[in-house]
């Protein structure tokens, strides 16, 4: 298992380049199973999460080639119509494949995620969704069934506005009959994405503000198509903050500041001096103060950048307020943080941060994807060698992230032990 160490404190410069977004890739990968022509993405990170992604399509009968910075998917023959247990404990975006299959071959299987280290996690809207569709549901053995001859348009209005449960039940709709009305849509820019990748191979969709109206089109009419996705925004908001905390000056590329408003926002209003292009954004060394933060969905500040908002807040004299509102349990990174020297009250989903203590370097633990790269930033402020543990997790949504980080000045290596 590889493990990071860090020798700080660090000063960063120069430029980092994003990678293409995780978040928009992992549901456009699913919506391939939509086309019986092939589908070519480009520029796909190299991330875990996106190998699970392939390895799931695979078992499904997708064929999927590399080209050179092309990956091309061939979804002509489906196969097989489960995401297993194994697929889905290991990444639960694996249920995307859900509506697209279910919308295609009639039928989708998928094991129920159980809970997880962020929280429960359930699928109740993606189902109670489909079943407004005209599927059928049925539960057997820690696995859901989904069936349906014909999909049928229909309003569906969301209990909350769910990431997954929106993109799933707007790619069932995209071959259901007739209309379909789905209200209060997350809003993310990553379903954006989706929607002009599946719009520029022919499906009828439409966002305004939060519904999304889809008329469906006829069964595998979908045209092959060429997309790269949108730049990651969450991986430019840990290098923005990554900047902030060293007090440094770098150059982040390759996402579109529009979609960071919210925390680029709050940061400019705790001092942070930064620029914007559109599609860079530079930070500069900043005196920064103590801010009050809750996260929410789309175009709230994002959960996903809670716990790097937390490690930056360690290093702001006084007290910081975070309150986490997506998921019940994602302050996984408090205590590994607090054996770094931080101050902390954690007072149910409300986090407290006394910052401006001394940081030290320690051996800590990851415990999944966000709170793993707050520790990497802690580590950054810290004195001398932090040893973090159990990168695989970083890994799955972090492309080479140690070289990037490495490249910006940074003392890390990656050790296999
Ligand atoms: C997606 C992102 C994840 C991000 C999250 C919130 C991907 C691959 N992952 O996850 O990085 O943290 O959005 O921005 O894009 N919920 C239910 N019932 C459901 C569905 C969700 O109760 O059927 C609850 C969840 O338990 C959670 C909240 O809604 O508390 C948000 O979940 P959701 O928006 O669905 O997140 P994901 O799509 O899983």
């Amino acid at each position: 298992m590889d493990k990071f160490v860090i020798n700080g404190p660090a000063k960063l410069s120069g430029t980092v380049e994003v990678s293409k977004s995780k978040n928009s890739t992992l549901p456009i990968m699913a919506s391939t199973l939509l086309f019986d022509k092939p589908v070519t993405l480009k520029n796909l990170p190299e991330l875990r999460d996106i190998a699970t992604m392939k390895k799931l399509l695979e078992k499904l009968g997708v064929k999927i080639e590399q080209r050179g910075s092309e990956t091309i998917f061939d979804s002509s023959e489906l196969t097989f119509c489960e995401a297993t247990y194994e697929m889905v404990k290991t990444m639960r975006a694996s249920v995307l494949v859900m509506g697209p299959l279910l919308t295609r071959e009639k039928r989708a299987v998928v094991s129920l995620p159980g809970g997880c280290a962020i929280g429960a996690r359930p699928i109740d809207i993606h189902l109670s969704g489909l079943e407004k569709l005209g599927a059928k549901v049925s539960m057997h053995g820690g696995y859901v069934k989904v069936t349906s001859d014909q999909l049928i348009g229909n309003k569906i209005v969301l209990p909350f506005p769910s990431v997954g449960a929106t993109e799933n039940l707007l790619m069932a709709a995209v071959y259901a009959k007739g209309l379909s009305a789905i209200e209060n849509v997350a809003q993310e820019p990553e379903i954006d994405d989706l929607i002009d990748f599946l719009n520029s191979a022919g499906a009828k969709i439409e966002r305004s503000r939060s519904t999304i109206m889809i008329e469906g089109v006829p069964p595998l009419s979908l045209k092959p198509i060429v997309h790269t996705p949108i730049g990651d925004r969450i991986e430019a908001a840990t290098y923005l903050i990554a900047g902030l905390i060293t007090n440094s000056s770098i150059k982040i590329n390759g996402v579109r500041p529009i979609y960071l408003e919210a925390v680029i926002e709050l940061l400019k209003g705790a001092g942070a001096k930064i620029d914007l292009d559109d599609n860079s954004i530079t930070v500069h060394p900043s005196k920064l103060t103590p801010f009050n933060v809750e996260t929410a969905p789309f175009p709230g500040f994002p959960t996903d950048v809670q716990a790097q908002l937390i490690a930056l807040a360690t290093k702001i004299q006084g007290s910081s307020f975070i309150t986490e509102k997506i998921f019940e349990n994602r302050f996984m990174h408090v205590p590994e943080l607090q054996r770094m020297g931080a101050k902390i009250v954690l007072k149910g989903n409300l986090a407290v941060v006394e910052g401006g203590e001394k940081m030290v370097g320690a051996p800590v633990m990851c415990t999944d994807l966000r709170a793993s790269a707050a520790l990497v930033l802690a580590a950054l402020i810290c004195e001398g060698k932090s040893e973090i543990y159990r990168v695989y997790h970083i890994d799955r949504g972090y492309e080479l992230i140690d070289q990037k980080l490495r490249q910006l000045g940074v003392d890390i290596s990656r050790v296999n032990e």
